[in-house]
């Protein structure tokens, strides 16, 4: 039975009571997932395919499809320990889905394995909090991305990484997926899929006995677009998923992010594991999905232009006489005294700037400046650069 609201749920609920049929489900995703990890690559899947080619593994991580375990155990769960590699494979799953809840909703933070589709600054900013803030062990998180070249960073925090995506949802078998890849990734799928978009992975996800949370953070795609790419069509009924899409800002790695999510963060349709796990990393905020795009562009790339005008701000002072310290210093609290007053009074910025500016004074002899420069269009202008450009990114051809 296919369910929406703000996140997608698919839900199969007669399976979920049978343990006969939960049975036959497990041997289905066990044969999946061995013939996953016994067939390196099949035809139709063109992008799997990408993430094998540049390989600079020794030949048994290779043959493993895996570039590292983790380097230590900080966790009481260890999926890749000493025996990580096979336990996602098979008896590993039959241990695990029989202690997991079967249920949306039901999932437990500290049970639950994180996997990272894309390693690139957002992947990173996430992992980073979750570890730091979320206290998620690192060797409870899954880094999937085609090239070793970002993946190396993800090893060094103790993370699992790998070059297959199906390895997600396969042999690391998470529970909570991220998907921080551009949206050409997924555009792609719908290029080079025929009648059906590819598959993400090498394969669709298996069938899980357990829940997925599937959220993306893929810019210009929609959680409808992603899910053809991820779910068998052929078998729809047979997951049990709650997809989001949310924007996340790599403010996150200091557990100061702002996270736009679609649908109310209080309400039903936000399972309580991922409501705590992206509340560790950011303030939680509704979006509808139709206005993300706008959301990334401005919570996103928008943190990116305030660096800057604090980096602006501080160079006058600096000119000015003050150290650079004190006057990056006093930049970056300037700029948390105005977000902070406007945010507390709810009054509009222009009523806020002049409560600021005295007849003939100093502040409007710089208002003044900022007005002649076009400031304020310089910076909406920008906005509606960065907004333009991720659209650009979701056309396939750009990775
Ligand atoms: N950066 C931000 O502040 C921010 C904020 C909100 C949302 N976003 C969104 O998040 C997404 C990623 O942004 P980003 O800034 O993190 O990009 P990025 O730094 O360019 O990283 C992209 C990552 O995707 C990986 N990748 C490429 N093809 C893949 C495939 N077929 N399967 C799996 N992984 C693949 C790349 O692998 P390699 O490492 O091998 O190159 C790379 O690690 C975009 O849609 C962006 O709009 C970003």
């Amino acid at each position: 039975m296919l369910g929406s609201c703000g996140g997608q749920l698919l839900a199969i609920e007669a399976e979920e009571a049978k343990g006969g049929q939960a049975a036959r489900a497990e041997q289905e995703a066990n044969a999946t997932n061995a013939r996953q990890t016994a067939t390196p690559v099949t035809a139709p899947v063109a992008l799997e395919a990408a993430a094998h080619s540049p390989v600079s593994l020794s030949s048994q991580e290779a043959e493993k499809g895996e570039m590292s375990k983790p380097q230590s155990s900080q966790g009481k769960s260890s999926p890749g320990g000493s025996n990580g590699g096979q336990r996602g494979r098979s008896s590993g799953r039959q241990q695990q889905s029989s202690s997991r809840p079967r249920k949306l909703g039901q999932l437990k933070l500290e049970d639950a394995k994180i996997g990272i589709i894309g390693a690139g600054k957002i992947a990173d900013a996430l992992v980073q909090g979750f570890i730091n803030y979320g206290k998620i062990q690192a060797n409870r998180i899954h880094v999937a991305a085609p090239s070793s070249k970002n993946l190396e960073n993800f090893k060094n925090y103790g993370c699992h990484v790998t070059k297959r995506n199906i390895d997600i949802f396969g042999r690391y078998d998470c529970d909570i997926i991220f998907v921080c890849v551009h949206g050409a990734v997924v555009r792609k799928c719908f290029k080079t899929g025929g009648l059906r978009p590819a598959a993400l992975c090498t394969n669709y996800v298996p069938y899980m006995r357990h829940p997925l949370y599937v959220v993306s953070l893929v810019s210009g795609t929609t959680v409808d677009q992603l899910k053809q790419t991820l779910i068998n069509p052929d078998h729809p009924d047979k997951y049990v998923i709650e997809q989001h899409r949310v924007m996340v800002n790599t403010a996150a790695m200091y557990g100061l992010g702002l996270c736009a999510i679609d649908c109310e963060p209080d309400s039903k349709k936000l399972s309580p594991v991922l409501r705590q796990l992206l509340s560790s990393v950011g303030k939680l905020e509704y979006v509808p999905e139709s206005q993300m795009d706008a959301a990334c562009a401005i919570g996103g790339s928008g943190l990116a232009f305030s660096y800057f005008f604090i980096s602006a701000l501080s160079d006058g002072a600096f000119k000015m006489g003050l150290s650079r310290q004190m006057a990056l210093r006093f930049a970056a609290k300037t700029l948390q005294c105005a977000a902070q007053t406007q945010l507390e009074s709810g009054k509009h910025p222009g009523e806020l700037k002049d409560d600021v500016c005295a007849p003939s004074g100093a502040a409007v002899y710089g208002v003044h400046v900022l007005n002649k420069a076009d400031v304020a269009s310089g910076i909406a202008a920008a906005i509606e650069a960065a907004h333009k450009r991720a659209s650009e990114l979701a056309e396939p051809g750009h990775s």
